[in-house]
C-alpha cells in the first residue's frame, strides 16, 4: 500500500517522479506529493486525489531539482487530504519523509513530541516519525542517518521511508521493514521505488533492500547498513522484465488486458515444467523438497482475497490427488490465533504481488514454529518468495489492475502441477490419470484463448444486469471456490453486492433472497456435480430468479434453464476452474465500465495490501 519513488543523479527529478508514481498508482490513490531540492532549498507539493491532480496543481512552479520524492497514498492515519499528504515535512523545515507502513506506537511518540513542544500539521503518523527523527538529531548532534537508526529501534509496525535533507542535498537516506524497496543501479544515478516499475526505463540493475537494513544513497555511490551499523554488501539482481509489460498496449485497462494475456501468461507458467509428450512435470522446488512434500502430515495453504480462492482449488486438488489433508487458511486469522503448526508441517503460502502483510507475518510465524514454507508468488524477489524455503513463480508477467485475473489463472495452474508432481512421487496418481491430467493442462493456453474470442457474448449479458442491486454466485464442488471469486471481482469492480455460495448451501439460508430481480450465476459446467447443480438451478427457476449459466459446450440441459448462458470448452473437472473464471472476470469488467467505474483503481482498494 502506498507507492514510493525517489530519485538522485543529474536528470531531473520531477517528471521522473511523477511518471514513477503513475506506475505505482495502483498501489494507492487518495492522495499524492512531491518533495524536491534544488540550490533555493526543500520544496513539497502534494494534493488530495489522484497524480493527475498533483500535476495541474503544481502548473507554474518552479520544479527544478536533480534529487526528490515522491509519493502516492492509500490512507491509514488520517483521511485523504492536502495535508496528511505525503511528503511531510520536519519542524524545522529542513527534512522532507516519506513512507509506507504504520508505525504502530505512533502516539505515544507524539504525546512525547507534545510534551517537548511540537505541533502537527497532519493526523498522520509519518510526521511523527519525521519530527522524532529530527528531535534525536538535533538531541544528539548526529547525521540524519544516526538518527534515523536510533529513532527505528524505538518504533514498532512496518516502513519502507525515504528522507531528504537541505543540508545534504544530493543524499536520500532509506529504511525498510516489511514494505518492499527496490534500488536501481545507473551511471552516476540511484532510483528508488516500491517496485521495479518505475525504475525499468532506466536500468535494469537493482538491489532489493532486506527488511532491518538502511540504505544512503548518492548519485555514484550506494551504501547499505544493518541497524547495528555494519556494512551490507548490496546484491545486484538483473531485473527480467520489459517496459511493454507495464504499459497497456493499447487496451482500455490494464484489467481488461491482462484478462486478454491469459492464453499466454498461463503458457508462460506451464514452460519449461509440463512435457506433455514425455509425460513429465519438471519443478525444481519440488523436487528438491520431494521428501518434505510427499511425506507432509497436513498442507496448510495461507493467503488472503484471490489468492486464497486459488487455495481452495487446491485444497480440492490436493486432497484428491496427493491424498494429503488439506486446511486454508485465511492469513490475517492465522496469525492471530494460536494455531497449531508441527514441524511435519508444510504450508503453501499463495501471493501474487508477494507483499502483502497478513501472508508475510502468518509465515514469518508459522516459520519459527519450525514448518516448511512453499510459496507461490508472482513478483520475482518479494518479501514472501525470499522468506520460502522453497517455491515456484507465477510467471504471469506485472499485474496492474487491483482486481486479480492472471495472476489467479497462473497460481491455479501452478497448484495443479504442484498438487500432480506430489502425486506422482507418491504414488497417488495411476500413470495413465496422470498423463491425461498433463495433457488436459497443455491444452488450457487454447482453451482460454476460445473463451475470450466469445467475451462480446459476456458483454450483452453484463449490458443486461448492469443494474442490479445484488447478485449471487453458486457452483459446487471445484467451482465452488470459483463461485467466491466471481463475486468478489463483481464487489471489486463494479460495487455491485455479490455473494458467492455452495450451490447446495443456497437452501439453508441465501435463496429467501430470491426473486425476480436477482440475477443468480450458476458456475454449471459438466462434471460430477452436474445433476446436482441442474436441481439447484430449477430450484431459483420455481422461485423467478433470473439465471446466467456458465454450461460446458454441447450441454442440452443448462441453457434451457437459463435466462442466459455462456458455454466454455470441456474439460476435466480438476481443472475446469482456470475456464469457469475467465467468464465470470468478464462479466465484472464489463458490468463495471458500463458503469462507468475506474475499474483498474476502483475505490478504497490498493494492489499491495501491506498494512494489517
Ligand atoms: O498480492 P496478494 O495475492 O497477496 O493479494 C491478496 C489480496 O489482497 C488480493 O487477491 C485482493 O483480494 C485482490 N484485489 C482481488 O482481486
Amino acid at each position: 500500500m502506498c507507492g514510493i519513488v525517489g530519485y538522485t543523479g543529474p536528470r531531473q527529478a520531477y517528471p521522473l517522479i511523477i511518471k514513477g508514481l503513475k506506475r505505482l498508482e495502483y498501489r494507492g490513490y487518495d492522495s499524492s506529493g512531491v518533495a524536491l531540492l534544488n540550490g533555493t532549498g526543500l520544496k513539497v507539493f502534494k494534493k488530495k486525489g489522484r497524480v493527475t491532480d498533483l500535476e495541474e496543481a503544481v502548473i507554474g512552479k518552479n520544479l527544478e531539482a536533480n534529487i526528490g520524492i515522491g509519493h502516492t497514498r492509500w490512507a491509514t492515519h488520517g483521511e485523504p487530504s492536502d495535508r496528511n499528504a505525503h511528503p511531510h515535512s520536519s519542524a524545522s523545515g529542513k527534512l522532507a519523509i516519506i513512507h509506507n507502513g504504520i508505525i504502530e506506537n505512533y502516539a505515544q511518540i507524539k504525546q512525547e513530541l507534545v510534551k517537548k513542544g511540537y505541533s502537527f500539521t497532519s493526523d498522520t503518523d509519518t510526521e511523527v516519525l519525521l519530527n522524532f527523527i529530527e528531535d534525536i538529531q538535533k538531541n544528539n548532534s548526529c547525521t540524519l542517518e544516526e538518527a534515523l537508526r536510533i529513532a527505528l529501534k524505538r518504533v514498532s509496525g512496518a516502513y519502507c521511508i525515504l528522507l531528504i535533507d537541505q543540508d545534504d542535498p544530493t543524499t536520500i537516506v532509506a529504511a525498510r521493514k516489511g514494505s518492499p524497496l527496490v534500488i536501481g543501479i545507473g551511471k552516476g544515478e540511484h532510483f528508488l521505488a516500491s517496485d521495479a516499475s518505475p525504475i525499468i526505463e532506466y536500468t535494469k540493475e537493482v538491489v532489493y533492500v532486506n527488511d532491518y537494513e538502511l540504505a544512503i544513497v548518492k548519485p555514484d555511490e550506494l551504501i547499505l547498513k544493518n541497524l547495528g551499523n555494519e556494512k551490507v554488501t548490496p546484491y545486484i539482481t538483473k531485473l527480467d522484465m520489459e517496459l511493454a509489460a507495464i504499459e497497456k498496449g493499447g487496451y482500455d485497462h490494464f484489467m481488461i488486458k491482462e484478462i486478454f494475456e491469459q492464453p499466454s501468461t498461463i503458457y508462460d507458467c506451464l514452460r519449461g515444467r509440463l512435457d506433455a509428450e514425455a509425460g513429465a512435470i519438471r519443478m525444481s522446488g519440488i523436487e528438491k523438497n520431494i521428501e518434505q512434500l510427499k511425506n507432509a502430515n497436513r498442507i496448510m495453504i495461507i493467503a488472503c482475497g484471490t489468492s486464497w480462492h486459488a487455495g481452495l482449488v487446491a485444497e480440492y486438488i490436493i486432497e484428491e490427488l496427493c491424498r494429503i489433508p488439506v486446511e486454508v487458511e485465511y492469513a490475517s486469522e492465522f496469525r492471530y490465533r494460536n494455531p497449531i503448526v508441527n514441524k511435519g508441517d508444510v504450508i503453501i503460502a499463495i501471493s501474487q504481488s508477494g507483499e502483502t502483510a497478513d501472508t508475510l507475518v502468518a509465515l514469518e510465524k508459522a516459520k519459527e514454529n519450525g514448518a516448511f514454507i512453499f510459496g507461490i508468488v508472482n513478483v520475482v524477489g518479494s518479501s514472501i518468495a525470499r522468506i520460502s524455503h522453497a517455491g515456484a513463480y507465477t510467471h504471469a508477467g506485472p499485474e496492474i489492475g487491483v482486481a486479480s485475473t492472471k495472476a489467479f489463472t497462473g497460481q491455479l495452474a501452478v497448484l495443479f502441477m504442484v498438487a500432480l508432481k506430489i502425486a506422482q512421487e507418491k504414488g497417488t496418481i495411476s500413470t495413465e490419470r496422470f498423463n491425461n491430467l498433463v495433457n488436459e493442462l497443455s491444452e488450457i493456453p487454447e482453451k482460454v484463448d476460445a473463451i475470450l474470442k466469445n467475451a462480446e457474448e459476456v458483454k450483452k449479458i453484463a449490458e443486461v444486469y448492469k443494474n442490479a442491486s445484488d447478485f449471487l454466485f453458486l457452483g459446487r464442488g471445484y467451482n465452488f471456490p470459483v463461485a467466491l471469486e466471481g463475486a468478489l471481482k463483481l464487489k471489486e469492480i463494479s460495487y455491485i453486492h455479490a455473494e458467492g455460495y455452495p450451490a447446495a448451501e443456497m437452501k439453508h439460508g441465501p435463496i429467501a433472497l430470491v426473486d425476480d430481480t436477482l440475477p443468480v450465476v450458476f458456475i454449471a459446467t459438466k462434471d460430477t456435480y452436474h445433476e446436482k447443480i441442474v436441481s439447484n438451478m430449477q430450484e431459483i427457476k420455481a422461485r423467478r430468479g433470473k439465471i446466467i449459466s456458465i454450461v460446458t459446450e454441447g450441454d442440452e440441459v443448462s441453457p434451457g434453464l437459463s435466462d442466459h448462458y455462456f458455454s466454455i470448452p470441456p474439460a476435466d473437472e480438476l481443472i475446469a476452474p482456470i475456464l469457469t473464471v475467465i467468464p465470470l472476470q468478464l462479466l465484472s469488467y464489463y458490468v463495471g465500465t458500463a458503469k462507468g467505474i475506474d475499474v483498474d483503481k476502483p475505490r478504497n482498494l490498493a494492489k499491495s495490501v501491506t498494512v494489517e
